[in-house]
């Protein structure tokens, strides 16, 4: 990167750790970045600009930033010495880790500037150079020496006669200039190979967007980054009630296409509705049309609630409500399972009576209870009757719901969660959705925004200690969502919110 103004603006900031996160691995990234924002800080950078123009580079930024300067017709080492002299001035550094010869031209002595005229160039005597060089390196100015913009016969030529051989050769490096020769030469002769120009240099005058505009380079990252699919998720909860089927359908279906996954691959659970307690076969069917799918990977029972037939909508009037009759609506859900609509069966909004209940004649258990879990709504008693019976238990609004008109943002809000948050250098979200992966459970945890997407897959990164659980356990319970819209003193079998959930809220 240039640098040729006194301030750093925010984009190129942006645009460098951009480059270092392309670059290097995860944890190196990390130093990077640390390493930078101290350099930036200390505002080594920000306020020396200098003759030459400073280039940092983004390869050799592990341990410390090195620089590159212009160097241009110095082939004597008092010259060279003269001229480190003054840049260490400028750099308030005593020596440099690493100095390189920035082209294989040498200029006459006042034409210290980034492009020069016609008749300033005079004969290189790289063997004088270099000496100067080694001299720099000798007198303890430089940690390394290296080259720039250097050919495998320049590498060649300079090996001849260096009693020091180069420790770097910077050149321009990119996906659409490999270097492959070159850096076949470089790794012979143990010289590591700098990228600069990593992304193709676009927004210099000289530099070009094919790079990063290659469409090869574009669909490997779209690969990498666009979809919940393409960022791992391979867990999709859907439902007749929540519209969402055809749209996850065509997603889905779009990704199995372009080969990012396979079906087999992915998990799909949708859920039948009150409104369809009387045919869930016909419901999943129709399910199964607007997901583009053969079967589903679960199927649950929404809620323990029935509706009458055309009650096809999110928040039932007083009038739609109908005697549950358990038994019926599971011999259904057991008739999808034998016709191969689904691959398990399981029940959404269960209490443990209810549980208990559908156990004492389900000839098929079901495989999982779908319920609101969060730090706030532990389910503990709920999870222990689970357990016994083997059913999994699936945490919705993990982080208890905030987006919604029902929900909160009483978890990730939570002093006690932010607070562990901060101890781990995570994000509320992460310590809440690592509560509930942690107690056995798979969290549905649901974002429109990509960041947030990454996030949350970022939570299983994530360790908790014994105290933040201790501290997680202390936490006041609060049922978020408790389906008052489904109790009423007319049609609904449950008249209080006590006795939708028998006396578990
Ligand atoms: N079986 C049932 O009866 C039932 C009931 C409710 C929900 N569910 C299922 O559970 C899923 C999730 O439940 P939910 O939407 O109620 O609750 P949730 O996942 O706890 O909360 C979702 C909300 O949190 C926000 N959010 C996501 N990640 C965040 C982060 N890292 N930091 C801050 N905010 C974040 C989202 O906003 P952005 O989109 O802006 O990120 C969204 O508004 C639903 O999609 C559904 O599939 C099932």
């Amino acid at each position: 990167m240039h640098r040729k103004s006194a301030a750093l603006p925010n984009n190129h900031t942006h645009l460098f750790f951009l480059c270092c996160s392309l670059l290097f691995n995860e944890a190196s990234q990390e130093i990077v970045q640390e390493q930078i924002t101290r350099v930036l800080l200390e505002r080594l950078i920000v306020n020396k600009p200098h003759p030459w123009g400073l280039l940092i580079t983004f390869i050799e930024l592990i341990k410390n930033p090195r620089y590159n300067f212009w160097k241009r017709g110095f082939t004597s080492a008092p010259e060279i010495e003269k001229l480190f002299e003054s840049v260490a001035r400028k750099l308030e550094m005593e020596y440099v880790d690493m100095y390189l010869v920035h082209w294989p031209v040498k200029l006459k002595e006042w034409a210290s500037y980034a492009v020069p005229n016609e008749q300033d160039f005079v004969q290189l005597d790289l063997e004088a150079t270099w000496a100067g060089m080694e001299k720099c390196l000798d007198m303890g100015l430089c940690r390394a020496i290296g080259v720039s913009n250097f050919s495998s016969n320049k590498i060649q030529r300079l090996l001849d006669f260096a009693s020091v051989p180069p420790a770097v050769n910077q050149v321009e490096m990119h996906p659409m200039w490999r270097q492959d020769k070159l850096r076949e030469v470089c790794a012979e002769n143990k010289i590591h190979v700098s990228a600069y120009s990593p992304l193709g240099g676009p927004g210099n005058s000289w530099g070009s967007t094919a790079v990063i505009e290659s469409p090869v380079i574009q669909s490997i990252a779209l690969k990498h980054n666009a979809t919940p699919a393409q960022m791992g998720y391979r867990h999709f909860d859907t439902a007749k009630i929540y519209g969402s089927e055809a749209a996850l359908g065509s997603a889905l279906t779009e990704a199995i296409h372009d080969g990012i996954v396979k079906r087999e691959d992915v998990f799909v659970t949708s859920k039948l509705w009150g409104s369809d307690h009387h045919d869930p076969v016909s419901a999943l069917q129709q399910t199964l049309k607007k997901l583009e799918m053969e079967y589903v990977d679960m199927y649950l029972v929404h809620w323990p609630v029935k509706l009458k037939e055309w009650a096809s909508y999110a928040v039932p009037n007083e009038q739609d409500f109908v005697q549950l009759d358990l038994q019926a609506t599971w011999s259904g859900m057991e008739k999808c399972l034998d016709m191969g609509l689904c691959r398990a069966i399981g029940v959404s909004n269960f209490s443990s009576k209810k549980i208990q209940r559908l156990l004492d004649f389900a000839s098929v258990p079901p495989a999982v209870n779908q319920v609101e879990m969060h730090p706030m709504w532990k389910q503990d008693k709920l999870r222990e009757v689970c357990a016994e019976n083997k059913i999994h238990v699936s945490a919705y609004s993990p982080l208890g719901g905030p987006g919604n008109s029902w929900g909160s943002t009483a978890v990730i809000e939570s002093p006690v969660i932010q607070s562990i948050a901060l101890k781990h250098n995570a994000t509320p979200a992460q310590v809440a959705l690592k509560w509930g992966l942690s107690k056995g459970s798979s969290v549905i945890v649901k974002s429109f925004n990509q960041e947030r997407m990454r996030e949350n897959m970022a939570s299983f990164n994530l360790k908790l200690d014994d105290e933040d659980v201790i501290q997680i356990d202390k936490l006041k319970e609060w049922k978020i969502m408790r389906g008052d819209f489904l109790v009423n003193q007319t049609t609904s079998p449950y008249k209080t919110i006590q006795h939708l959930w028998d006396d578990e809220i």
